[in-house]
Formats: structure tokens, sequence, C-alpha cells
């Protein structure tokens, strides 16, 4: 039986596991000098969760869902992102009570049933923040802040673009979505078949589609339909980004895939693969389409597997190296040597040895293969003399030194340099 892994899932392991764990780490960093609190939502819920929190007129909804009817006869979907579980979270957990605005962030696997395409994945991994209670322009800032640190602190932000856009609130939605309808009565019949559909169930979903784009040239668009309160909220955010130094494009054509969102929307999109690495925006209605009071919201999620695909171009490498490699002869050495390597671990020293029982030289090479940048041979003059002999692989110094964690940690310190 040859069993293989699921289309569109992963193995992640050795280097782009490193860069997972990097990307991951500046995550964590950001996002606890911004006092995000982390928050683990279950990976799967009940799935009109998803129908009502993403939109029944989503391609989301509509064609992507993992959905199951689980052995109580319940149907559950595998979340196909994380805003709507996290505001089911915030209402079953009484969120509002805590002190105004909850922050809270995320990361973990989702999944949408989608065409495999470069960089695009059934099971994929999203990173993201969620803001309820704040109705000010500054929430949006201080979530593309946040996405922008992390992007700057992998060094990709000078291969991405932000592009904002601005869909209005509910009032001036409704009258700009009639002027489209209008516009668009008697030219609906030569357009594709999703926007036909678009036109009945989601007309706003037609800005974005790329085609048709002779008909859409003149099309009226929502960023120059907006209502008094909307236009300054949108100004209010791009004079802070200017004032801030965070280059954007305002791009009209961003509506966004899921139908909660409201006023500023924004993305993080590849300049050389026009692929989008995250996205998010205001959604002041999803709180209280979900069963609870109006609650203002703002949110981004950020596409970990396109992040690492981008990271990887980039050639650096963010493997951890092992600090000391213990080479011994026998189990008298390596019962001396471990003892010690526990003492090592204790000060930050990466530490490994041979478990196998082989021979000097296959100790040797394994060192070399998993680039330990020093090894401590402990043979049978160095037990005699309660000594290590400590090398560094990359520059061949050598020196012998007591057995000693301190000292030896001081020891690698100063073979390190030599080769520097
Ligand atoms: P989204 O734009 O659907 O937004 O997804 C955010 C990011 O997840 C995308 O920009 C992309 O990088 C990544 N992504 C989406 N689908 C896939 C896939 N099939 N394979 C690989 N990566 C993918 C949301 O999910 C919203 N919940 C974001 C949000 C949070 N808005 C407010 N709060």
């Amino acid at each position: 039986m040859n069993i293989t892994r699921a289309k569109g899932t992963r193995d992640i392991f050795y280097d782009e596991m490193d860069n997972f764990s990097k990307i991951e780490e500046e995550i964590r960093k950001v996002c606890m000098l911004h006092n995000i609190n982390e928050i683990r939502v279950p990976v799967f819920e009940q799935a009109e969760l998803f129908a009502r929190g993403v939109g029944d007129g989503t391609d989301i909804v509509t064609k992507e869902m993992y959905t199951f009817e689980d052995r109580g006869g319940r149907s559950m979907t595998l979340r196909p992102e994380f805003t709507a579980g996290v505001v089911r979270a915030y209402l079953e957990n009484g969120f509002a009570s805590k002190a105004s605005p909850v922050k809270l962030w995320y990361n973990g696997t989702a999944y949408r049933y989608e065409k495999m395409q470069k960089g695009r994945y059934r099971e994929f991994r999203q990173f993201g923040v969620e803001i309820f209670g704040a109705s000010s322009y500054r929430a949006e800032i201080e979530a593309i802040v946040i996405a922008k640190e992390v992007l700057e602190s992998i060094g990709l932000m000078n291969k991405l673009k932000l592009k904002i856009n601005s869909i209005g609130c509910t009032e001036c939605r409704k009258k700009y979505t009639e002027k489209l309808r209008e516009y668009l009565k008697d030219k609906i019949d030569g357009m594709c078949t999703d926007c036909k559909n678009r036109y009945e169930k989601n007309i706003m979903r037609i800005i974005d589609c790329k085609e048709d784009l002779e008909i859409k040239k003149s099309m009226p668009m929502i960023t120059d339909n907006l209502c008094e309160e909307c236009k300054n909220d949108f100004e209010n955010v791009k004079s802070m980004l200017d004032s801030l130094n965070i280059d954007y494009e305002i791009d009209k054509t961003i509506v966004r895939g899921l139908d909660y969102y409201n006023k500023t929307v924004f993305e993080f999109v590849s300049k050389d693969l026009d692929l989008a690495v995250g996205g998010g925006g205001r959604y002041d209605t999803l709180v209280e389409t979900l069963g609870g009071t109006p609650t203002n919201a703002v949110g981004f999620a950020l596409g970990l597997d396109r992040i690492e695909m981008l990271v990887k171009d980039l050639n650096k490498s963010y493997k951890k190296y092992v600090d000391m490699y213990f080479v011994v002869t026998d189990d008298e050495a390596f019962k001396v040597a471990y003892n010690l390597g526990e003492k090592l671990r204790k000060l930050d020293i990466i530490t490994d040895i041979d478990i196998l029982d082989r021979s000097f030289n296959a100790q040797l090479k394994y060192a070399s293969k998993i680039n330990a940048k020093n090894i401590g041979i402990i043979g049978e003059n160095e037990l005699k003399a309660g000594i290590i002999t400590v090398k560094n692989m990359e520059n061949s110094s050598q020196v012998t030194a007591d057995l000693d964690a301190k000292v030896i940690k001081d020891v690698i310190k100063l073979l390190n340099k030599k080769g520097e």
C-alpha cells in the first residue's frame, strides 16, 4: 500500500521548517511588542459559522469548504479562515467585558478546497490579528503596521506592495451598489458567467473580477462614491501612512473575497508574482451578524506558506547551528560528555552527541553533515587528563580545556571569533 499525503497538503521539514520557525519567532516578537494576546481556536467549527460569517455567496463557502458530518450527525467545517472563529470565541467567552480594545493574534492551519497553483494549498498556514472595539482609523493603522513589521523583520517588505482601498459603510455601499446595478443593467448579459452570478448575489465582487475589462473601464467605483465619514476615515488612514513613511498604492479594485468587510481594506501583494501574501480590513458588522451587539472590528491575515516561499527566494539561511558536537570513543567518554552536554545546554549552547556508538571517523563525518560549528573530542587521552579537545570546524583552530561547562562556553566563543 502506497499512502501519500493528500493533494494540496505539505510536509514541512529541515530548511523550510527553519524558515517557518524564523517567521513565527518574528510574529511572536512583533505581537508581544504591540501588546497583542495570542488566541487558539478550534480547527473545526459548526459549518453555519462560516456560511453566516464569511458569506454564503462567497467562493470560500460555495466551492471551497471542507464540510463533513460528524458521528453525531452535526455539520462541521474545517476552518477556511480564522476571523469567524475568533469572533465566535469573542462572543462565547464574553470578551466584550474585557478591557477594550480586545487585541488578539493567532497562527495555525486553514483549509480551502482550491485549485492547486504556485503558493496555493488546500491546507495552508495563516497568522492574523483581530482588534475589537475600535471605531477609529487608528485600528486600521495598527493592523497595517503590525503586518508590515512582521514582513519587514524577515526582509520581505521591498518585495511587496501595500494596496489599500475603502469599500464604504453599509450606507454608502447601498447607494453605490444601486448605481453599479444600474450601470451594468444592459451590459451584464455580455459579461462572464461568474459576474452574471455576482450581479444577482454579490455585486461588489464584479469589481475585482479580471474579465470584461473594457466594460469596466467606465464603471463607477466605490472609492469614488464614499459618504463623508468614510471619506474622512480613508483620508486619515492615508495621511497616517504618509506620516509613518509607509508606501502604499490605492487600488480601487480591492474589495476582498469575504463578505464581512467595510471601510478600509488592504492587501500586501508580491511585486514579482502578483500574489497576495496577506489581506484584511475593517469588519464592523460581523460580531452582530454572529449574534453579538454591534462591535467595531479590524483585522488581517498573512499566508505563511506564501511568505516562506518569498523568504526562500532571498537565499538566507535560518538554520540553527549545532554549537558543540561531542565525539566520544567509548561509554566512559559518553558518560562524561553527556553530563557536560546537559550543563552546556543550561548555558544555551546547542549541543549534540553520538548515540549510535559509531567510529571516530563516522562521528566526524556526521558532525560536518549537521554543520556542527565545534566538536568536543573526549578520547582515551582526554579522559586520563580530565580535559576535552575543542576544535572549531570552520577555521580548524583547536584548544584543550577543563571539563567545565562555563570554561567550554568561553572557549567556543573564542574559537568562533578566530574565524571572523
Ligand atoms: P484571505 O485574503 O482570504 O483573508 O487570506 C489571507 C491570506 O491567506 C492570503 O493573502 C494568502 O496569503 C493566504 N491564503 C489564502 N488562501 C490560501 C491558500 N489556498 N493557500 C495558501 N495561502 C492562502 C482572510 O482569510 C481573512 N480572514 C483575513 C482577515 C482577518 N480579515 C480580517 N481579519
